[in-house]
């Protein structure tokens, strides 16, 4: 075996702790466990058949073909639309860049931006990947923490004491993952003062849960104009549309970072599929899905009422996404008499193996206090999920 067979680059990259979790749980479920999935990062529900029917369409209308680099202009157009229409923002065909999902969007910004060394601001709770992406690009990431009691948003002097001559990028989401935490146009309204004291910062806005909202409406950092040429949105289909097998992601920016990450891209993947382009500017065009935001919704409220019944589980009451991340520290030291629980990791795996229920601890996230139970599933295993948490919980309490 060759030990320089794999690079640095790989051999420092962690295992991925969601995986391995969906990993464990497969193989409970291959063995006839009965598993209630909490750890799903996408809506359980189909793509709506219309958007379907649209590439069906275009499949037989002959967009087989590679598109140009940046997406078919019929997209691009849809993504400026939609722009001007939701969030009031204008652009242009030469700011925006159709990506194979918000992912591979984030990775070209990342890898056309950073130089080695150069730091990002992470608000934590993160999404796992951001962290990886970073570190392949070379960056380095600056970690700002705000725990349940501030709603996970970060507050500007936080924000503020981050930043360093280093910092290049500041990156969050708004409806968040793993916490389901929005923040208002005021809140971003305070934060975007601070960055308007730092020319040299660019901010990417990950809006990729924009349309699952229940509260007073999406709001982006991009809408204030002395910071729009600073922000890079990036979105996609795959939340809001249910469309995570398409790969079909977008990103809006100044005209130099849009070409750059074609650049970067045109050398990757050459584009994102044709026939889910035409299907995604049809969706675009058609706008939010409600019926299934209305369902979420429904989920989130019985959920967060259940989980608060739950002793020592600290809950808050997210507006976005479709993820609670309860902070269960109340449980770190104590023993059921077989097992002690020392962190979330604990609380998880332990939780799946002796109760069967699969969820993602918060420790991947940056946030080691807490676990994130997705209610992207059925009211059914919502209620089921709860009564086997409290049961599992309640052999700490003694
Ligand atoms: C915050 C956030 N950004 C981006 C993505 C990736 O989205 P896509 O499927 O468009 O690559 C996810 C997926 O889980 C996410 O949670």
């Amino acid at each position: 075996m060759n030990k320089n067979l794999l690079s640095n680059r790989v051999k420092n990259m962690p295992e991925s702790a969601t995986l391995k979790m969906a990993q464990m749980a497969r193989d409970l479920k291959s063995r006839g466990v009965d598993i209630v999935d909490m750890s799903l990062g996408e809506p359980d529900f189909d793509t709506p058949a219309d958007i379907k029917e649209r590439a069906k369409i275009a499949l037989d209308e002959g967009y087989t073909k590679y598109t140009p680099v940046p997406g078919l202009p019929v997209l691009r157009e849809a993504v400026i639309h939609k722009l001007k229409r939701d969030n009031n923002l204008d652009y242009n065909m030469d700011q925006i860049v159709v990506t194979n999902g918000a992912k591979q969007a984030i990775a070209n910004i990342c890898l056309a931006l950073l130089n080695p060394g150069d730091e990002v601001v992470l608000f934590t709770p993160y999404w796992v990947s951001y962290d990886s992406i970073i570190k392949i690009a070379e960056g380095v990431p600056v970690i700002v923490s705000a725990g349940i009691e501030q709603d996970f948003k970060i507050l500007p002097e936080q924000l503020e004491a981050a930043i360093t001559p280093k910092t290049k990028l500041v990156l969050f989401s708004s409806p968040s993952n793993p916490t389901g935490s929005v923040y208002s146009s005021k809140e971003l309204e305070e934060l975007a003062k601070v960055l308007k004291k730092y020319p040299d910062i660019h901010i990417i806005s990950d809006e990729i849960y924009e349309y699952i909202n229940f509260g007073k409406g999406h709001a982006s950092i991009a809408a204030f104009d002395y910071l729009k040429d600073r922000v890079i949105i990036v979105n996609g289909m795959s939340k809001g549309f249910a469309m995570t097998g398409w790969r079909i992601g977008y990103m809006a920016a100044n005209a130099e970072i849009a070409k750059s990450c074609v650049k970067i891209q045109g050398q990757f993947t050459s584009g994102a599929n044709s026939f889910g382009q035409v299907a995604a500017a049809y969706a675009l065009n058609h706008g939010i899905y409600n019926e299934m935001v209305d369902k979420f919704n429904e989920r989130r409220k019985v959920f967060i009422k259940l989980l608060k019944e739950i002793p020592g589980f600290k809950v808050n009451e997210p507006t976005g996404a479709f993820y609670l991340f309860p902070d269960i520290s109340y449980y770190f030291g104590k023993s059921n008499g077989k097992i002690t629980i020392n962190s979330s990791i604990d609380f998880s795996e332990h939780l799946l193996n002796d109760a069967h229920v699969a969820t993602v601890a918060g420790t991947p996230f940056g946030a080691p206090e807490c676990l994130r139970f997705s209610y992207a599933t059925s009211m059914e295993n919502i209620i089921e999920a709860t009564k086997r948490v409290k049961e599992f919980a309640k052999g700490f309490e003694q």
